[in-house]
């Protein structure tokens, strides 16, 4: 090697280890999603859809600000293809591996220095397949697109900081082709028709996830409104769906309330619910502010999206391997649902699984360490995650229950929250050694033995 070269080499290797950002947040179960270095502050994404030929226009501007040093950082982005990139108005270097997006700034970023990445973008998106074969992230309708980010697929739309760890506030504008609605987070700022094209401008204020943003695209039937409580509604429904659905969504604000009265406030100003005509896609998800299903939901399905609101979206995880403190908790809310309205009691459901023997797929793994991420949907998250509190509750009576469930809500807000922060506020608020319980129900392999 020439000795100038070397030099070079010499220079960048120490150097740059220490100020690339990581390409992964540092989850087990996904390796490779968020990064690391920096912390989006928010998103600014201007997205163009044209249904003739399925192409995506986009252009993200992302406010972030360096956690570290940086020569280097990356964003995840997969498919589509980068057409410019600019860090702080100046053009950047970027190179594509897998999902990163590499970016290299003209200049190092200072730790603590704010800055702006501008990306634009374009491509027909293809949805992520996960470890588990469910299909995520911007998934092709018949008029439009699913698009559900959990746990991967927000970067097939957009280029991220793919892990709940980091949480940004967005503003979200999409155009589509007249008599198409595109439905986003939060409040709906402004919608106008010109040459054929609607422009939607949404804005969700209040801190979300990258794998809960969306912006759903089909013909669908609106409605708006304000609830007691002052909190904005936004339906969207496909016509298709329309008669199912009506009678269930007619009872979100009861819903709301309901989960209010419980689990105390409702965490954000919008809510609402969009009802599309995708059976194929087999799940729903709890999408910030607005919940999306693939069909018309079922009551108990619009009760446990609409309590992720404040168990997932408002308390955030910061590993995916504690999903159960999403599922678990949705999962119990349902069951509370069904109590406190003339449905089968919290004890009956429990009892009911209880039963089944201990070869059954609810035994198969504990819920605190589900081992992978193809597991991290499966019943035992589920269904043994709500038997988990369902013991917490018998253990510490019903109303130290729900002020542990309130606390948790008030405590993490808009943050984030792990397993041990749970297991410390139930015994702080309990006064009880509860190691025992959460070990046997969130760790122990197979079926537990009766408390
Ligand atoms: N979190 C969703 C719910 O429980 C379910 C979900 C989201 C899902 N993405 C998924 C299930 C992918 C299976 C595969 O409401
Ligand atoms: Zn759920």
């Amino acid at each position: 090697m020439p000795a100038a070269l070397a030099a070079l080499v010499a220079a960048a290797g120490p150097a740059a280890a220490g100020t690339t950002g990581s390409s992964g947040a540092g989850d087990p179960y996904f390796p490779l999603a968020g990064n690391g270095g920096y912390h989006v502050k928010h998103y600014d994404l201007t997205l163009r859809y044209k249904s003739s030929s399925s192409e995506l226009q986009g252009r993200a501007v992302i406010n972030a600000r360096a956690t570290q040093p940086l020569t280097r950082f990356d964003l995840d982005l997969k498919g589509l293809t980068v057409t410019g990139l600019t860090v702080d108005g100046r053009t950047a270097g970027f190179s594509r591996s897998g999902q990163e997006l590499v970016v290299t700034p003209r200049h190092a970023l200072r730790e603590g220095e704010d800055f702006k990445v501008t990306v634009t973008y374009q491509g027909t998106p293809r949805p992520v397949t996960d470890p588990d074969g469910s299909a995520d992230g911007w998934i092709p309708t018949d008029d439009g697109a699913f698009l559900a980010g959990e746990p991967q697929g927000a970067m097939t739309w957009f280029p991220a900081n793919n892990h709940p760890k980091d949480k940004s506030s967005y503003d979200i504008t999409i155009t589509v082709p007249e008599g198409r609605t595109a439905v986003s987070n939060g409040v709906l700022l402004g919608r106008s028709t010109a040459h054929g094209r609607t422009t939607f401008r949404w804005r969700q204020t209040e801190p979300m996830a990258a794998y809960l943003a969306t912006a759903t695209i089909g013909r669908f039937k609106t409605e708006q409104y304000t609830t007691r409580d002052g909190i904005q509604v936004y339906n969207a429904v496909d016509a298709r769906e329309a008669g199912a659905a009506a009678p269930v969504l007619k009872k979100l604000p009861s819903v709301l309330e309901w989960e209010s009265k419980v689990f105390g406030p409702y965490p954000f100003r919008a809510a609402g619910s969009i009802v599309d005509h995708a059976h194929d896609i087999g799940y729903a998800l709890e999408t910030q502010s607005r919940p999306l299903y693939d069909r018309a939901p079922s009551l108990s399905t619009l009760v446990h999206e609409n309590a992720h609101q404040w168990f997932g979206d408002s308390v955030s995880l910061t590993s995916w391997k504690d999903i159960w403190l999403n599922e678990g908790f949705a999962t119990y809310a349902e069951w509370l649902y069904s109590e406190q309205h003339g449905g089968d009691s919290a004890q009956k459901t429990f009892d009911e699984l209880y039963a089944r023997p201990a070869g059954n797929s609810l035994w198969a793994f504990p819920p605190g360490n589900p081992g992978s991420g193809a597991h991290i949907f499966d019943s035992p998250v589920y269904d043994r995650g709500a038997m988990t509190l369902h013991e917490l509750r018998k253990a510490v009576g019903d109303p130290v229950f729900l002020r542990i469930l309130r606390a948790w809500a008030a405590e993490h807000r808009h943050g984030h929250g792990t397993t041990g922060q749970f297991v410390r506020l139930a015994e702080h608020k309990s006064g009880k050694d509860l190691h025992t319980l959460f070990n046997t129900w969130l760790y122990q392999a197979g079926k537990p033995n009766r408390s």
